[in-house]
């Protein structure tokens, strides 16, 4: 199975917006109905809006989140909680997307408990990693995405990871039109696979999907899915344009 997560992130605010790219996504779905039999398309909305999504999206497309708070309940003013995400029809959950380390302060281990409590709670963690442009630029990308797996799943049994998606994201790909070349999204996911190799049961670790991130568009996703063993992409951007996401699907089925 073939991933494409949509990460519509803070684009669409009000209602009205909301809805009018639901109406079109949902055209667009119905003209497009033989597109998607090999990959799974996740829609992921901000959280006032996911409830909306669920009662819209056909059962063919999946319902994503794209943050969760590190704790199960109680006195944490402003967060949305695992288990009211999965009441809200999610089933895929965002992790650790680079927005969050920036601004929501994710730490690795705050990481680790998002994912501990998203899969108790049902959902299918996406633990997001990449690296800094000074970090590339330094040689450190292996070595950063090393630590950003092994600390976010240190805690983490193969039985709890089951279902775990990695999606690589360089920081400097996001929102920038550079895309990294397929041959160092070829390094980077071995790089990814040997770490999970490491941590996790052996045939488990083989068959977690790894996507990229990160200015993906329908001009370049054969490019980087020419790099053998992805499963995906994670789109940001072009999510916004419902006719280009099914362009995308259709190229993720080929
Ligand atoms: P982008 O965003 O496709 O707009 O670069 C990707 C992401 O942040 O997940």
């Amino acid at each position: 199975m073939r991933y494409l997560i949509a990460n519509l992130k803070m684009n669409l605010i009000s209602y009205e917006e909301n809805i009018s790219y639901l109406t079109t996504l949902l055209d667009v779905a119905k003209r497009n109905r033989r597109v998607g039999v090999k990959t799974s398309l996740v829609i992921c909305p901000s959280f006032p809006f996911l409830s909306l999504f669920q009662k819209k999206l056909p059962k063919r497309l999946f319902l994503g989140a794209q943050d969760v708070a590190f704790s199960e309940r109680g006195a944490y003013t402003g967060y949305v909680p695992a288990r009211s995400l999965a009441d809200n029809g999610a089933s895929f959950v965002l992790i650790g997307h680079s927005e969050s380390r920036r601004y929501g302060g994710d730490t690795n281990e705050r990481i680790s408990e998002k994912i501990r409590l998203s899969v108790r709670n049902g959902l299918r963690p996406v633990l997001c990693v990449g690296e800094s442009a000074a970090e590339r630029a330094a040689g450190q990308t292996a070595l950063v995405i090393r630590r950003q797996i092994s600390e976010a799943l240190h805690d983490i049994s193969s039985e709890e990871w089951t279902r775990g998606i990695i999606a690589y994201e360089p920081c400097w790909a996001i929102g920038t039109d550079h895309i990294p070349r397929s041959d160092d999204i070829l390094e980077v996911s071995i790089a990814i696979r040997r770490t999970l190799v490491e941590i996790l049961d052996r045939t488990l670790a083989q068959s977690v999907p790894i996507l990229y991130g990160g200015s993906v568009n329908v001009e370049r996703i054969s490019e980087v899915c020419l790099a053998p063993g992805l499963s995906g992409v994670l789109v940001g951007r072009e999510s916004l344009l419902p006719e280009e996401l099914l362009a995308m699907v259709s190229a993720l089925d080929a």
